[in-house]
This record gives C-alpha cells, structure tokens and sequence, in this order.
C-alpha cells in the first residue's frame, strides 16, 4: 500500500477519470495526480476550453486527456462515456467530484436551483455509474497492484450528516448520495468494485466564496485534495475530515432531534 510519501510514480498508469476536475478541489487533485503520472481524464462542462487545464495539458500531453461533459445532459451522456471509456482503453478509477451549491432563503428559494442541485450532487452520479458498471465489471484486471484495483471514489461532503439552515438544497441530495452509497457498497464490493466516500468540510473554492459566515476548519482546496488523493490508496469506505466539523456534524446528527434543531435554529441570520 503506499503511503504519504513521495508521490513520484505512485500512480504509473493508473487509469483515473475524473468529473468536476476544472476548478477548485477537483483542479487540485489532478495536478497530484498527473504529478504521481497517473493517465488522467478531466471532464467539466467546458473542460476542452478551459486556460488552466489546458496549461496543463501542455506540461502534461502523454497523461492528461479533457473531455467535455455536462451530467445534468442526460441525452449525452451514453455517447460521452463510451468517448471517454475509449481514451485509456477503460479506467481503474472514477472519481465523481462534480458538485453545485446555491445556499437560499425562503424569500430566496428557485425551483430550478433546487433541480440544478439535484442533478449535479445527486443524479449526474447516478446516471453515470448506472453506464459505468457494465464496463468496469467486463474489463479484467490486468494486475493485482492496489492502484489498478477497480474503485469509484465519490467526493460528497459533511454537509450530507445534518441540514442546515439556507443549505438544504445542496446537502440534501447530497445526503442521498451518502445514502445510495452506503446501499451499494456491499454488492459493489461483491461484484470487484471498490466505492468510496469523502466527506468533507469548508474549502476555499468559488463554491465557499459565496458564504458569508465564519467557516469551522475552512482549509485550502490542496489540503482537501491531498486527502482524496490518499483515500484512493486506503482500504477505508469513508474519509471524514477535519475532525473539528466532522465531530460537531457528527454528534449534531446523534442529538435528539429537537436539540439538534435548536442549535440550527442559532445559525439564522436574525437570531
Ligand atoms: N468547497 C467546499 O467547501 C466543499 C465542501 C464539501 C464538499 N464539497 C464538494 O467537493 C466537490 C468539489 O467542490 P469545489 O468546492 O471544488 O467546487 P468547484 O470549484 O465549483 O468545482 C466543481 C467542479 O464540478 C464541475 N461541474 C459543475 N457542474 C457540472 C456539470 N453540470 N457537469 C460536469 N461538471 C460539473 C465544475 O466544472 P464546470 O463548472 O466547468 O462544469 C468543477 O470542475 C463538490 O462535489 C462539492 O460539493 C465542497
């Protein structure tokens, strides 16, 4: 198993496609994961176009692949993963890390952001790994190396342990996704297949940037990355960190739930 240390060759030709890699969290891990010289695709919606991965590409045009791809298009989807499945002649990892977040107020609340939310936290990794599971299964395992085991590896967030005022429709699809996973583990695991979860706290991203309260354990998105890229090697379901959110969530969600509430009601902007 490897270890914290030096990432040089820690992922030679490992197969990794990553969704939601162009910005923030994402962007991170796949500058350590071409640095570790995995074979990287990075799909976001305007992933062929974007300056910063194409960059990278530059540095990188034997590693690092872009494909465009908008999962809440569900009409796309099947002719974009065959696409992509055929750069690399498959994948040992997918990491699904795409995510949207509108924080909203009862004066504040859309119906299309509550749809966009659900699509892009929830659903877009549903439709994917319904396609996604065929494949992986039919591909054989070429060595028993960990990093070419088969694994998914799901970049939820701690947000998904309690919901919290304004963020509901972000966490709660969210909390779906959490849920599914914990659902599918057992079979995944069954049939070669490694899922995993992250679950996180605040991230300096654009996605953070619209917060305007003080943020427990806020951390850089290279710190963040640094963890999802180590939980690819740990034979662990899920990563929670930090421990300072994840254990306030954590006893939050254990709490009777009218002591839960009366803590959150606290975190209103007029209490
Ligand atoms: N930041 C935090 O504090 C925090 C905390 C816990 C969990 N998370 C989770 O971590 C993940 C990354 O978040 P981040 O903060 O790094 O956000 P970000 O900077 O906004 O990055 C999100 C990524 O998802 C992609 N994406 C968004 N909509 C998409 C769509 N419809 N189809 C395909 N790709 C799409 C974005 O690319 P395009 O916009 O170019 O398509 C981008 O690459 C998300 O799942 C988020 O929920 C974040």
């Amino acid at each position: 198993m490897h270890t914290q240390a030096s990432k040089t060759s820690a992922c030679e030709g490992m197969r990794v496609w990553i969704v939601g890699g162009s910005e923030g969290i994402g962007f991170a891990l796949v500058k350590q994961l071409l640095e570790a010289q995995a074979l990287v695709l990075v799909s976001a919606r305007n992933a062929q176009s974007h300056l910063r991965l194409l960059d990278l590409l530059k540095r990188y045009p034997q590693q690092l692949h872009l494909l465009d791809l908008d999962v809440t298009q569900k009409a796309d989807l099947t002719a974009k993963i065959n696409q992509a499945w055929s750069i690399f002649g498959g994948f040992d990892t997918w990491i699904y890390n795409a995510g949207a977040y509108i924080p909203m107020t009862l004066e504040t609340w859309e119906r299309n952001a509550f749809e966009q939310m659900n699509a892009i936290n929830y659903l877009g990794a549903v439709y994917l790994m319904v396609e996604l599971l065929p494949k992986f299964r039919a591909q054989q395992p070429t060595t028993d190396s960990v990093i070419y085991r088969p694994q998914w590896l799901w970049n939820i967030s701690l947000a998904g342990d309690f919901g919290l005022p304004y963020g509901g429709g972000y966490s709660a699809p969210k909390a779906a996704l959490q849920n599914l996973a914990e659902s599918l583990q057992p079979e995944l695991k069954a049939a070669g297949i490694q899922l995993k979860v992250v679950n996180h706290g605040f991230v300096k991203t654009r996605l953070t940037a619209k917060n305007d309260f003080a943020m427990l354990g806020l951390m850089d998105a290279e710190v963040a990355a640094e963890q999802l890229y180590q939980a690819l090697f740990k034979n662990r379901f899920e990563t929670r960190f930090p421990w300072s959110l994840a254990w306030v969530l954590g006893v939050i969600k254990r709490l009777p739930k009218s002591w839960a509430l009366s803590l959150t009601r606290r975190m209103l902007k007029n209490a």
